[in-house]
């Protein structure tokens, strides 16, 4: 069971709901929790992919339900919060507000104004009315936690990204800014922040041009496995911890941009001027 160091209900595995269910992380997520005895609701924008995720779940001997869940909308993400309710065997005691797309591969200027509206949407947004709808439910409650799946991305300033790093900047301020207002509740905060992962990030989103090549080979080469990320964010979540960066690259970028401020930007630069020289 989650949580040892923090206040639980007397007994029983958590009821999860997570979003982006349907693919990678997510699906990751879902099936970790149930793995470990959890009870998961799985949601997804893509019901089909929701529903064969829950369908592992149960063929495995797990306990899982499906739902469609576009979390850009906040009527939707209510309608999630109640069918949890009605659905899960017990109330939710673990959000995972996951759900996100990937985009990039312009500079700001030439990033089309609907990307930005897009990516800010889903992965702003997204954890936004993740948190709006349940944090009030878990805190009434007393005891949960939420983990936010933001990114390196959060605090990289990375060039050619601008809507993704904003989207995440924002996802990890909201983290810990909850993470204050729930401290003492009982309520936990966890901020996930990976740099690659494995998974269908890049076929589902919008990066274009060159970027989206050189994204597929550096994921081929440096990518984690979901499932080693999430196995280490639940149980960071458990051991009570707010950042998790479960790579050394992840870990790096965070320390040098603290330490060296001034010489972290000049090598940002000197990325972006690489970058215009050969992925635009
Ligand atoms: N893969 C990486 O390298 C990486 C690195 C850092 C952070 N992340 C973050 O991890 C999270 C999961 O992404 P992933 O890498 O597993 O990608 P993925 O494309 O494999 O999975 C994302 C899932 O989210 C769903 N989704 C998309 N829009 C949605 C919406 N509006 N409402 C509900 N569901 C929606 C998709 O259908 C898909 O099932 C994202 O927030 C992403 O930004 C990924």
């Amino acid at each position: 069971m989650f949580g040892s160091r923090l206040p639980q209900k007397p007994a029983g595995a958590v009821s999860a709901v997570v979003t982006g269910a349907g693919s990678g992380i997510g699906r990751a997520f879902a099936l970790e929790i149930a793995r470990r005895g959890g009870a998961v609701l799985c949601s997804d924008i893509d019901e089909t992919s929701a529903q064969a995720t829950a369908d592992e779940i149960t063929a495995s001997g797990g306990r899982a339900w499906a739902t469609a869940c576009d979390v850009s909308k906040l009527s939707a993400v209510q309608k999630l919060a109640t069918q949890a309710e009605s659905l899960l065997p017990e109330p939710v005691d673990l959000v995972i507000n996951n759900a996100g797309i990937g985009v990039g591969g312009t500079p700001v200027g030439e990033t089309p104004i609907t990307d930005w509206k897009w990516t800010l949407g889903i992965n702003l947004w997204g954890v936004i009315h993740g948190c709006h709808v349940f944090a009030p439910l878990l805190k009434k409650q007393g005891y949960g936690g939420i983990i936010n799946v933001a990114s390196t991305a959060s605090y990289s300033a990375a060039p050619l990204m601008g809507p993704y790093n904003v989207s995440k900047a924002g996802a990890l301020a909201l983290s810990e800014t909850l993470a204050a207002e729930l401290a003492g509740t009982g309520v936990h905060v966890t901020a996930l922040c990976p740099t690659l992962v494995k998974t269908n990030i890049n076929a589902n989103g919008r990066i274009v041009g060159k970027s989206s090549k050189l994204f597929d080979r550096l994921m081929d080469r440096f990518g984690m496995a979901p499932e080693n990320v999430v196995r280490m964010t639940l149980d960071a979540h458990q051991r009570g911890d707010l950042y998790v960066m479960p790579q050394f690259d992840a870990r790096m970028i965070w320390r040098t941009k603290r330490l060296f401020p001034r010489t972290y930007a000049l090598g940002t630069g000197m990325i972006n001027r690489f970058a215009a020289a050969r992925l635009q």
